[in-house]
């Protein structure tokens, strides 16, 4: 008998190590024998620590399980599958995970995240195996078909900037993994690296062998220590089995992955601070063009790309562009693991392709609000995203439909707030954010933050509201378009959204009439 509990950080942070313990005590005071893996979450929150026995091939789940709830879970039978109150029945029925397609976090909380026989027992290395037996054009062709876009929030075709690349003559090229992972409500790339790093691994090297890189990078964020542990750990364990090194699987091509770790400043995930951050520079925004693809990392031509689109890699490789290609709607091909946090009853990641509605993906998977009380806005796409009140509920989850309704999809990540939201601090909030997290290179955003903080608080005041709304929507308009990269100019979508379509709480307050 074997049973699953999760090592990943969000069930860490629930007790997942004191239940993992009192399992083992509890297994050996009883002479009971039974495995115990430690595998990557499947992303249920509200379930963590989400406990699984595989009994007979069947994996049934229990959650959220205590420490103290181990000794009856046993005393009920659990080794047997029995059922106990915290039975939750077979894991895969469970309808927030049934309702979803698993492509890219397919073995995510299913496998033990560093048993390559696990791996490789779930599909794992097909892609790679695919890859080695295809010319390098021909791979970059098969990413380009499937329709893949940059997962990190951007959206650009993941096929024609390793086309760029491929196309670039140079001694040395570069294949970045930006898994700086910064945006509120999103936890996919730590999700994969705690749970499934070889698909990393697997999507890197093919992105190596598709454009010539020898090299690529893992730059993640000190705030994620099990991630960076994990991905270390997979790479060494790749290295040993010939995956990464001077000859992958057998090709006579060279790859090899070096993990780093970065002090965890937000702008780090803008490619080019990145770039500057891992040549061991202070993270500053560089000016574009040139295009790193082009000129990238210690200037060579480099791909840099999202953990999440470079962990979609694997899949399209083995089951063919097309199959990818047949989920999604419009230019929004494939699937896109959704994030859904706070204020929500059923927390957690959703991988499904694109199309489903913000309100079928709030009011139905994610359950409306924790508190109960009706949903006032979600913000959509990390901190730099638009708030939309439920009358846009109809908008379905593709890039340009939600670029249509003044929105970004970005990293996919979703914050639900109820009705005690003050839209007019959540304005202030992203101002300040920006104000705080700014590189400082250039004036709209170092500058222009600290105004809109300052501007949204005369507001809150009740000085001159009108002149001073007047004056916000004039500096984002700035902002918007005279930032040299997306922080500044993506701070206006949250706060231009609060003031269009949560008007009521821009408008005077009883107590600044007082
Ligand atoms: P961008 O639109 O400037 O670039 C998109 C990507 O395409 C870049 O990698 C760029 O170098 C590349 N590119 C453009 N033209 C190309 C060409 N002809 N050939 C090859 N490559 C080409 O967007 P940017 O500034 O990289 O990203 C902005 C997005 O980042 C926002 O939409 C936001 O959603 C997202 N974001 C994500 C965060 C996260 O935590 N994942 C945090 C903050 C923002
Ligand atoms: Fe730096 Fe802000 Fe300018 Fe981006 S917009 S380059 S973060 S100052």
């Amino acid at each position: 008998v074997t049973i699953y509990i999760p090592r990943d950080a969000a069930a860490l942070a629930l007790g997942a190590d004191d239940v993992a313990r009192a399992m083992a005590e509890q297994l050996g005071a009883r002479g009971l024998s039974a495995k115990i893996v430690r595998n990557g979450s499947r992303g249920l929150h509200w379930l963590e620590p989400l406990v699984e026995v595989d009994v007979g091939g069947a994996r049934l789940a229990y959650g959220p399980v205590a420490a103290s709830d181990v000794p009856s879970l046993l005393d009920a039978g659990l080794l047997e599958g029995a059922t106990h109150p915290l039975s939750l029945g077979a894991t895969e029925a469970i309808p927030f995970l049934a309702r979803q397609t698993r492509l890219t976090f397919a073995r995510c909380g299913v496998i033990d995240p560093l048993s390559l026989d696990d791996y490789r027992n779930h599909g794992g290395l097909r892609g790679l195996e695919n890859a080695v037996a295809m010319s390098p054009a021909a791979v970059v062709a098969q990413v380009t078909e499937s329709g893949l876009r940059g997962r990190g929030g951007a959206g650009f075709p993941t096929g024609i900037k390793w086309n760029t690349v491929a196309g670039a003559a140079a001694d040395r090229k570069y294949i970045v993994c930006n898994a700086d992972e910064g945006d509120s409500a999103t936890f996919a790339d730590r999700m994969i690296m705690e749970g499934d790093p070889f698909v990393l691994i697997e999507g890197m090297t093919i992105a190596g062998l598709a454009v010539g890189a020898t090299k690529g990078h893992i730059y993640t964020r000190s705030e994620y220590p099990h991630a960076v542990a994990t991905m270390r750990a997979a790479v060494e364990l790749a290295r040993r089995a010939g995956i990464l090194g001077p000859s992958v699987l057998g090709s006579g091509r060279a790859f090899d992955i070096e993990v780093r770790m970065g002090a965890g400043a937000y702008v780090c995930g803008e490619e080019t601070s990145l770039l500057n951050s891992l040549e061991g520079k202070r993270g500053v925004v560089r000016a574009k063009p040139p295009l790193p693809a082009l000129h990238g990392l210690f200037g060579k031509p480099t791909v840099v790309n999202n953990v999440i689109s470079l962990a979609s890699v694997p899949v399209i490789l083995d089951r063919g562009a097309a199959h990818y290609k047949n989920f999604g709607m419009g230019r929004s091909r494939g699937t896109i693991p959704i994030q859904i946090a706070g204020n929500a009853r059923y927390t957690g990641l959703f991988e499904v392709g694109f199309g489903l509605t913000l309100g079928e993906i709030v009011e139905d998977i994610a359950g409306g609000t924790a508190s109960g009380r009706p949903v006032k806005a979600v913000q959509v796409g990390g901190p730099l995203g638009a708030y939309f009140p439920p009358a846009l509920f109809d908008t379905p989850f593709d890039y340009e439909a939600f670029a249509a309704k003044g929105g970004l999809i970005g990293h996919a990540g979703i914050t639900v707030f109820d009705d005690s939201a003050d839209m007019l601090k959540m304005a202030r909030f992203a101002m300040e954010f920006c104000a705080i997290e700014s590189c400082g290179k250039c004036t709209p955003c170092r500058i222009g933050s600290t105004r809109g903080v300052e501007t949204l608080d005369k507001v809150a005041r009740g000085i001159d509201r009108e002149k001073n709304l007047e004056l916000v929507a004039d500096l984002c308009n700035t902002m918007k378009f005279g930032s040299l990269c997306a922080l500044g100019g993506f701070t206006p979508y949250p706060v231009m959204s609060a003031i269009s379509h949560f008007q009521d709480d821009f408008a005077p307050r009883p107590a600044a009439i007082a």
